[in-house]
């Protein structure tokens, strides 16, 4: 997510691309809802389990509506149930709203969506800025695609803990100008992600319905001196390529972590009100990378040992506490968290995206979302073999990248990561260079693998059944290739991945 200057950068940046106007767009209005579909909307007020996915509008200024319609029809295929659309200020952001919301419809699917303030970018000091707000919720408050809980149009934000609306409190501001505001079939069930702190939550009675803890999906406090001093004592350190398995497992401790969201929702009990939603949040990836002179940005969240598929055992394990699962995200490509493919606009700067495509983790999501939302994994249906890297050891001085490495890069490993989705046992090898392989028997469903990552060489592997070749991957070292003399600092993953053709081997 970007800060708020950095969005407008952006948006000067694509107007100045484009040529555009700032001239405020029109929202076209959507189809009006029949009868069947607002009979479908109610049906689908879905106060039960839901894993929906961040998307940033801001990335999407050059989508069409069938855009849009390939995007939910992906992100529906790999069990994601909804989108929050994370809305800025541009003036063009209104009608790729408009076009999402179309695209539902017209797909037809039992698909969500919901609008999530982006507070960070949107101004909130006036009275009158919350009539943006209240504007996108009573424009689809009624769609047949919009998410209901408890009867309630549902939203989002990220950030806004300082909005007063030109009031004496921010609880006052989101309370009279917003919330308040919103009656009838618009009243809003308010689920923001507010970054104050949770001991001062009774500050937002009567306006929280629930929380969304953003930063829930990485170990955001693990710091490279926090992490010295937790292995204090460890024969080894983190200056090594790959660590000693005591540090491994001390640093693979705080991945997935369930602390910060027993934090949130012990907060939220603080807040008065029944029918509250915790929304907890799941993420791939973390690294940004941009100088001073643009957004200012330049750090890794450390998500080696696997964390996607660990923060998800997390969630499943205490789905009990959990309503919602928001996967953080469907596209920040200036983030490297997306799982979406690599389309739409980049904020100018971006250069570690291109290229480095992500969506074996998507092809992975819908194994965990249904475990999420039923409570029990389900049977490995097809075989599958997932793998990913950075593109140059960690500690590669970039030839031509004034910004230097990013802050925490010392936490990471120079190791290729790989999950085998198994239907029966296998027997996986996973190359790295020519002639380093690992071979390991797996049983049926779901092994983690790794191996150190060989500067120059690639990435492959190969899963075997009785002799005969289940799948195998292969992206070729133009795709990817662990590269000793980088020009730029790229701490991103490149991820990839096989199905194999039949389930029947
Ligand atoms: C809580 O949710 C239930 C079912 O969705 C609804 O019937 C009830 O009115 C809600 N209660 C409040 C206080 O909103
Ligand atoms: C990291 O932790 C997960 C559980 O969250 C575990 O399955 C995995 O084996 C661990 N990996 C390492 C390298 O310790
Ligand atoms: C899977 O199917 C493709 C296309 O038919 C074929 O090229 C490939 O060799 C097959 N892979 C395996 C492991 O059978």
């Amino acid at each position: 997510m970007m800060h708020a200057l950095t969005l407008i950068q952006f948006a000067v940046a694509v107007v100045a691309l484009f040529g555009i106007s700032s001239a405020a767009p029109i929202a076209s209005p959507f189809r009006h809802a029949s009868k069947a579909a607002a009979l479908k909307a109610a049906k689908r007020d879905d106060s039960g389990k839901l894993v929906v996915a961040h998307v940033l509008v801001g990335n999407t200024y050059p989508y069409a509506e069938a855009d849009w319609a390939s995007d939910i029809q992906l992100a529906y295929d790999n069990g994601i149930d909804g989108f929050a659309l994370n809305v800025g200020s541009d003036s063009w952001q209104p009608d790729r709203i408009a076009d999402a919301y179309q695209a539902a419809s017209d797909l037809g699917l039992d698909f969500k969506l919901f609008m999530s303030f982006d507070m960070s970018v949107l101004p909130c000091s006036e009275a009158s800025d919350a009539a943006t707000l209240t504007n996108y919720i009573t424009t689809y408050a009624a769609h047949p695609n919009q998410l209901l809980v408890n009867g309630q149009v549902f939203a989002s934000t990220f950030s806004g803990s300082d909005c007063t609306f030109g009031q004496s409190s921010a609880q006052q501001g989101w309370s009279s100008q917003f919330l308040s505001q919103l009656t009838g079939q618009n009243a809003v069930h308010f689920v923001p992600a507010f970054f104050s702190d949770t001991s001062s939550y009774s500050q937002f009675d009567g306006v929280m319905d629930g929380t969304f803890n953003w930063n829930g999906g990485w170990p955001v406090s693990l710091t490279t001196q926090s992490a010295q001093s937790a292995i204090q004592g460890l024969t080894s350190d983190l200056s090594s390529a790959t660590f000693a398995s005591q540090i491994e497992s001390a640093l693979n401790s705080t991945i997935g972590a369930f602390s910060t969201d027993q934090t949130y929702i012990s907060a939220l009990n603080s807040v008065s009100g029944s029918n509250k939603t915790y929304m907890a949040a799941v993420s791939p990836w973390f690294f940004t990378h941009y100088p001073q002179s643009s957004f200012d940005k330049n750090w890794l969240y450390l998500m080696d040992y696997q964390g996607y598929n660990s923060r998800w055992e997390t969630l499943i394990s205490n789905r009990d506490s959990v309503d919602i699962v928001e996967i953080v995200t469907w596209n920040d490509y200036g983030e490297s968290s997306y799982i979406g493919p690599v389309e739409g606009a980049q904020p100018a700067g971006t250069t570690w995206a291109t290229g480095f495509d992500h969506t074996g983790w998507l092809a992975m999501t819908k194994y965990y979302a249904t475990a999420f939302k039923t409570g029990a994994y389900p049977a490995v249906t097809q075989d599958q073999l997932f793998m990913w890297a950075r593109p140059h050891p960690k500690d590669a001085q970039a030839s031509n990248d004034a910004t230097g490495p990013p802050t925490s890069y010392q936490l990471v490993e120079d190791s290729l990561w790989a999950v085998a989705f198994t239907t029966q046992p296998a027997t996986v090898s996973i190359t790295t260079a020519s002639g380093t392989t690992q071979t390991t028997n797996v049983p049926a469903g779901v092994t983690r693998l790794s191996m150190p990552l060989a500067a120059g060489s690639g990435m492959s592997a190969t899963m075997t059944r009785n002799g005969a070749t289940v799948l195998s991957v292969d992206p070729g070292t133009d795709a990817y290739t662990f590269n000793a003399n980088p020009q730029t600092y790229n701490f991103n993953a490149f991820v990839a991945y096989a199905t194999a053709n039949s389930t029947s081997n």
